[in-house]
Parts: structure tokens; C-alpha cells; sequence
């Protein structure tokens, strides 16, 4: 079995936020390709029940890839089939996780440091798994030993499928831009599709990103966690640029998907409240960039990690989905818990809004990342 990646936007492996519901959500907005949360081999051998769940692929869902922790070849290959029993397209080798409980067990982006036990490892897989075997890595394990290059040539040559590149290093973390430059190198060198991945927010950053660069495709990480739509802006070239009541019509969707998965009772709100309010932190931090304005400063640095002024004269419903407070999530995601349509759901939040009066600001850096 073979997959065409060649031109495709993927939803990148987001733990926590690449839950069913919401991969389910890009799916709609044209992600073809999409990636589970990392689980780790070990577990799903154990049977974890929580790590089991996160192999779950949505009918929607065309070409699903589970993205697994691993170190042993064995434990691999068996964490694999589960995976593949379940309805994965592919399986994807997590070398990026900079978590320090992943890296100290020899997963993640340790592996970068031992290309030779990577090589190994993907080949074992290659060998014994009926779909195809993908890796993602980071440019290296510091600034110091940035070694991506040698390292992609043993996963090509190990006879994996495609190689996604973030183009930092685990101790780099989301303080520097993306090095573009490092990811076209690779794609060059190498024969096998090289997926680009760092700091995509807008189509005109992607479409430059694969022109310069020459990858054979695209991952967004960040991107779609912020503005899902991202998928269809880049197919079609242009910004869909959703206005605030179409925003709130998008993440009631979402909350539909995450009462359908999870369910409706106590339950099913508990978990659903474990993750929408989580979104909305992602999505306040949506702005309208249009091309015209925008384009030339995205070329300076990614618009991703720039600090833009705050417009001003926002409606009231504006500066509610704008509101970067953790307090104004909670309230949010519970009126969209409640709300039974999207009238009701753009009155909620306005009244949200005159109750605890908005504030803009900055969301903050996104601390957490596996990748
Ligand atoms: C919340 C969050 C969770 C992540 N989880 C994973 C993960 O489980 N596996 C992985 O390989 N990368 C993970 N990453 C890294 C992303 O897949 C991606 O490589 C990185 O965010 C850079 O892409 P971006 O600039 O488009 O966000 C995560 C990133 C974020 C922000």
C-alpha cells in the first residue's frame, strides 16, 4: 500500500489537540491526511485504555496515521497493528518529543541522537507492517548538534515513505522561526516526499514555504489549532477570513463533535470541558491577516511568531472570541455547551460580554509541545 503525499496539507500529531472531534473539524475545512495525538508503544501493547482510545480514527477520516513513542523495534511493530487494525493508514515515528519523561526512556527526539538505533527501528517496521512507515524529526537535539540532514538520509535508506521536518531543534522549543532553509536543503537531497512543518498560518506563508523550499508537502500544527479552516484557505488559495458570528457557528460544530464522541450526560461534559476550553485558547488568538496587508511582513518573520497591533473599534462579540483569559474560556465553553443553536450561541457570549468585559492581550506562548 502506498500514499500519495505530494501536495497535501497535514494535520500535524497535536497531543492533546488532535482529539477525534477535532480532526474530525479540519476534515470538513479538506484536511486529507490527518495524525493522531503521540501514544506511546509500550502502553498500547499494555492496553491501556487511554492510549487505546487515542488510535480511534472518525469515518470522515480518509488517511488517518498513528504517530507512536517508541524505542523497541518489537513493541513497535505490535503497537503498530493495533493501530492498523483500527483503521491506520500509516504509522508515523515520533523523533521530536521534547518532553523530558519521553526523552530520558530513550523516545522522542533522543532518537536524533542515535540515528543508527532509528535506522533500525523504521527498517524492523518497514519489514513487518502491511501500511507504510513515516518519521518526524526535528533539525536535532540542540543548536550545537543539528545533524537532520544525516538523519534523513538513514530514514530514507531504512525505506520509510515520507519524512516531516519541524524545522527547530528540541531545545529551541517555539523561541526562533522555523529554519526554512534546512528543510528545503533536505527535500533536495532526499528521494522520498519531505514534508515541511513550522510556523504555517496563512496560505500565502504555505504557498511561499513549498515554492522556495520545494517540499512535497505541508504540515500545520499550531496554524489549525488557531484557525481550523486553514485547509481550505490553503487548497484555495484565498482567506476565508470567517467574520466573528461565523467563528462562533464553527466552534459550536466542534462543541456538536465533542458531545457526539463523548456524549451528553455528566460524563460526556466533564471530558468535553477538559478540552473545549483548552480550544478556545487556541482560537482567541485568531486575527484576519489578509494578503495584501500582510504579505510583506510575513516575509520578515512568520506572522505565527509576530506580535501584531490589536485592531481597534471591535464589536462587542469580537472582543469576547479575541479575550485570551483561561476565566473567559470556561464561560465560553460552557454557553456552547448550552446553546442549542448558533443564534443562541452569539447571544450567549454577548451577554458573556457585558457580564465580564473583555480584555485583549497577549495569549502567551504556547508552553506545551510534544513535537
Ligand atoms: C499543543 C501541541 C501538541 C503537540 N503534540 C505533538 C505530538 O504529539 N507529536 C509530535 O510529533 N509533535 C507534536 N507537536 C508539534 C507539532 O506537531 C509541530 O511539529 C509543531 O507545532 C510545529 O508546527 P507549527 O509551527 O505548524 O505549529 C505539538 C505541538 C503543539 C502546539
Amino acid at each position: 500500500m502506498t500514499i500519495d503525499f505530494r501536495g497535501h496539507t497535514l494535520l500535524a500529531p497535536l497531543t492533546k489537540g488532535g482529539n477525534l472531534p477535532f480532526r474530525r473539524l479540519c476534515v470538513e475545512f479538506g484536511a486529507r491526511i490527518t495524525m493522531s495525538e503521540m501514544a506511546y508503544a509500550r502502553q498500547v501493547v499494555r492496553r491501556s485504555k487511554s492510549e487505546l482510545a487515542l488510535l480511534r480514527r472518525h469515518p470522515s477520516e480518509a488517511c488517518f496515521g498513528v504517530q507512536l513513542a517508541a524505542r523497541d523495534p518489537e513493541e513497535s511493530v505490535q503497537a503498530a497493528r493495533e493501530a492498523v487494525a483500527r483503521g491506520a493508514a500509516f504509522v508515523d515515528v515520533n523523533c521530536g518529543c521534547p518532553i523530558h519523561d519521553t526523552t530520558r526512556r530513550g523516545m522522542g527526539a533522543t532518537l536524533l541522537t542515535k540515528p543508527n538505533q532509528l535506522a533500525r527501528l523504521v527498517a524492523h517496521m518497514v519489514k513487518e507492517l502491511p501500511v507504510p512507515v513515516t518519521v518526524k524529526i526535528r533539525t536535532g537535539w540542540s543548536e550545537d548538534e543539528v545533524n537532520a540532514a544525516q538523519v534523513a538520509r538513514l530514514v530514507e535508506e531504512s525505506g520509510a515513505a515520507a519524512l516531516t521536518v519541524h524545522g527547530r531543534t528540541r531545545e529551541q522549543r517555539y523561541t526562533k522561526a522555523a529554519d526554512w532553509q534546512l528543510i528545503g536543503a533536505i527535500a533536495r537531497e532526499r528521494t522520498i516526499p519531505v514534508i515541511g512543518n513550522g510556523d504555517i498560518l496563512t496560505h500565502y506563508e504555505g504557498r511561499r514555504r513549498m515554492a522556495e523550499s520545494g517540499v512535497a508537502a505541508l504540515m500545520v500544527g499550531r496554524g489549525a489549532l488557531i484557525k481550523p479552516w486553514i485547509f481550505q484557505e490553503i487548497a484555495t488559495n484565498q482567506d476565508l477570513a470567517p467574520g466573528a458570528v461565523e467563528r462562533v457557528a464553527i466552534y459550536l460544530r466542534f462543541t456538536r463533535f465533542l458531545k457526539e464522541h463523548f456524549r451528553e450526560d455528566a460524563k460526556g461534559k466533564e471530558r468535553t470541558m477538559r478540552f473545549l476550553p483548552w480550544h478556545l485558547g487556541f482560537f482567541c488568538r485568531y486575527r484576519p491577516l489578509p494578503e495584501s496587508e500582510y504579505a510583506a511582513l510575513s516575509m520578515q518573520h512568520p506572522l505565527l511568531q509576530t506580535r501584531l497591533p490589536e485592531a481597534e473599534d471591535l464589536s462587542l462579540l469580537e472582543r469576547v472570541l479575541r479575550d485570551p483569559r483561561e476565566a473567559m474560556h470556561l464561560r465560553l465553553a460552557e454557553e456552547l455547551w448550552q446553546a442549542v443553536d448558533e443564534a443562541d450561541a452569539v447571544a450567549r457570549f454577548e451577554r458573556v460580554g457585558e457580564e465580564l468585559p473583555p480584555q485583549l492581550g497577549d495569549a502567551g506562548d504556547i508552553a506545551v509541545s510534544t513535537g
